[in-house]
């Protein structure tokens, strides 16, 4: 059994070789072709720095980057402070439940950053993180999983296997990917079942 990261004391230490201070190149490019209804209201767990959630407020939805690490949520706001429908809370998307849910949660690095065993609860809270019909979107690193982490990899099958009881997969693709991740990043679309 693996030692639960402390995220908290990675910032604090600055020990963050996933931050590239700046939003996913496939969540980009994703955005770049969206025809989402502008009312979405759109969720990103496990949001650090605030790079994702930052990409999906400039496109004007309201955006909400959700993290368990305070340090983090400072710096996404003192960097991200003059977007006007972003907004970042402290949270943790396996234990808590919001007021209300959402219409689209994008991931990026969270589902690796959780332990393994931990996995059937993150499908159980997107349930209660995003509404019916709501969409998931979702980069997720495909490699061998090991006792090493995080990251924690994970094939497409196991993947698929996992969300597919509560969700329609829409699509999936190799993303456009950060220098160094080649091979390593998959996207998925998701659809909650009504
Ligand atoms: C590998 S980092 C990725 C951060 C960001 N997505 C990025 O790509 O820069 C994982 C993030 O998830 C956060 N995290 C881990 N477990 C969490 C949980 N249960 N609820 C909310 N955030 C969590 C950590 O604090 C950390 O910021």
């Amino acid at each position: 059994m693996t030692k639960e990261t402390d995220w908290e004391e990675r910032y604090q230490q600055e020990d963050t070789p996933w931050d590239k201070d700046e939003p996913a190149p496939g969540l980009i490019d994703w955005l770049n072709k969206q025809t989402l209804a502008p009312e979405t209201r759109v969720l990103v767990p496990g949001c650090g720095r605030g790079h994702d959630p930052s990409a999906w407020a400039k496109r004007g939805f309201e955006t909400t980057g959700m993290d368990l690490s305070e340090i983090a949520l400072s710096d996404a706001r003192q960097k991200y402070e003059t977007l006007p429908n972003l907004a970042f809370f402290p949270g943790n998307f396996l234990e808590e439940k919001p007021q209300e849910p959402y219409d689209l949660i994008f991931e990026h690095t969270l589902y690796c950053a959780i332990e393994p065993a931990r996995r059937d609860e993150y499908a159980q809270a997107l349930n209660h993180w995003l509404k019916p019909g709501g969409l998931f979107l979702a980069i997720h690193f495909v490699f061998p999983l090991t006792e090493e982490g995080p990251p924690f990899g994970a094939s497409k099958e196991e993947i698929i296997e996992r969300f597919e009881p509560g969700f329609e997969l829409l699509n999936d693709w190799k993303p456009r990917h950060f220098e160094g991740r080649r091979d390593e990043e998959w996207m998925f679309l998701w659809k909650r079942k009504v």
